[in-house]
């Protein structure tokens, strides 16, 4: 098992230079899915070479989705002309995204069976969105041995009320609407900007989606193949966001490059109020590290307000902004577990419920050993550590690597000091 082992900078701005950003994991894992629904080729550019895309190679490879990289950032995926009718059930419970096969592959080979999907343990992660809009579309379902089996001989296309906005939810439903014969509307759909990149794909290899990015989604399916896609991967806003984390505090100047900051306005908005001075251009941001961070309230909220994967980076800054700040996370039930580690590194942390957390500062953190809990909390971990006086190591990375490429390495290259062990 690996751990980082973390020198910290005792509260000293030494980290300085340039931070690319890489492909977006929760675009790139989608992308590879979408392969599904192709004839022929697919290619993915800028694809970020992190855990959860090779466990979802895997996953198609087993399907019968042959992959193969052309270099290290592209990915050529080719399909079979039949696909195997279940998902692998330990590959596709590391993953919370497996469950965007399902709806394709239900829709390309009438049949599908497949386990619970895991991915993080940041709260209840139901599914019965996505199993009350296959039966819309007419799939029969069964539950057994703890197994999801959905059969249709066809589908048909139907209004979908979603009753919670779910960005994966929104992504598989108009993915499988792509292969039924007519039409399908989705209302209270999900905005992230992922999904509006997705859609653009798709209809640039022959769907014919409306509306992604808004609520409301209409599809005009044809029980068809598409013959073949490129892609290019966007920018990931969460690593971004994750990388301004560690600007605001413990960098001397720091340039974020190749982001959107069209997609990060929450982000950006909230690093204003925290006192961060910056610059931001058209795909970079400049950021000076102030001296004194200012107390805030930080709500998560769905696209475009303040990303529930941003939390907890987030919470880190507040342990060391001056007064009484609240987080109030909004999204998932479960994601406040990780501030007992800060507590325990000496942050002054009440938590009030699952969802609502008061952090006063500024205090001093204290180097120890923790577990990464899940990839954002995991992120979280290493920039307190970075934050800290002495030293920690940080156990479970290979959460973090499930989204973060080689992440010591990169912030090693502007002045931290973390190793792999
Ligand atoms: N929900 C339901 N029923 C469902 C689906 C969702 O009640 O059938 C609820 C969830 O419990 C949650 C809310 O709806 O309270 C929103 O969840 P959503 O479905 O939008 O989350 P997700 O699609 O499972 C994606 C990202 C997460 C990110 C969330 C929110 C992927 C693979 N994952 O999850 O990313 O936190 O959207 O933006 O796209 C991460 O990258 O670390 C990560 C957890």
């Amino acid at each position: 098992m690996e751990r980082f082992f973390v020198k910290g900078l005792n509260n000293r701005k030494k980290i300085e230079g340039i931070l690319p950003v890489m492909g977006a994991k929760n675009a790139a894992l989608k992308a590879q899915a979408t392969s599904v629904l192709f004839k022929n080729e697919v290619l993915l550019h800028n694809m970020p070479f992190i855990k959860d895309v090779l466990t979802t190679n895997e996953l198609l490879n087993d399907l019968g989705i042959t992959t193969e990289y052309i270099d290290n950032r592209s990915l050529k995926l080719k399909p079979q002309k039949n696909l195997k009718k279940n998902l692998d059930t330990n590959i596709a419970k590391k993953l919370r995204s497996s469950i965007v096969l399902v709806g394709p592959i239900l829709a390309r080979e009438g049949e599908i069976s497949f386990p619970h999907p895991g991915g993080c343990i940041i709260g209840q992660r139901p599914i019965d969105v996505f199993l009350e809009a296959f039966q819309k579309m007419g799939a029969k379902l069964e539950i057994k041995n703890d197994l999801y089996l959905l059969r249709a001989k066809k589908l048909h296309g139907t209004e979908i009320f979603f009753k919670k906005p779910s960005v994966t939810a929104t992504e598989t439903l108009m993915m499988t609407a792509i292969l039924i014969n007519g039409t399908t509307i989705l209302s209270n759909c999900a905005c992230e900007p992922e999904i509006a990149q997705l859609a653009e794909f798709l209809n640039s290899a022959g769907a014919n989606i409306v509306g992604a990015g808004t609520h409301t989604i209409i599809i005009h399916g044809k029980k068809q193949l598409l013959n073949h896609g490129v892609y290019n991967v966007p920018p990931d806003r969460i690593e971004a966001g994750s990388f301004a984390a560690i600007a605001a505090l413990c960098g001397k100047k720091i340039k974020i490059t190749n982001c959107e900051p069209d997609h990060t306005k929450a982000m950006i908005h909230t690093l204003k109020n925290l006192g961060v001075d910056m610059k931001i251009g058209k795909n970079f941001i400049s950021i000076n590290t102030p001296q004194t961070l200012k107390a805030i309230e930080i709500k998560t909220h769905e696209y475009p307000g303040f990303p529930t994967d941003l939390q907890a980076p987030f919470s880190v800054i507040l342990t060391q902004a001056k007064g009484r700040s609240l987080i109030f996370e909004t999204v998932f039930d479960g994601r406040l577990n990780y501030l007992e580690d800060l507590q325990r590194m000496g942050a002054n942390v009440v938590v009030c419920d699952p969802h609502r957390a008061i952090i006063q500062g500024p205090t001093k953190l204290r180097g120890r050993e923790m577990e990464s809990p899940d990839l954002r909390a995991g992120l979280a971990f290493l920039i307190a550590a970075l934050v800290a006086e002495g030293n920690s190591i940080i156990h479970n990375i290979h959460n973090i690597d499930r989204g973060y490429e080689k992440i010591e390495d990169r912030l090693n290259a502007v002045g931290a000091n973390i190793k792999r062990i």
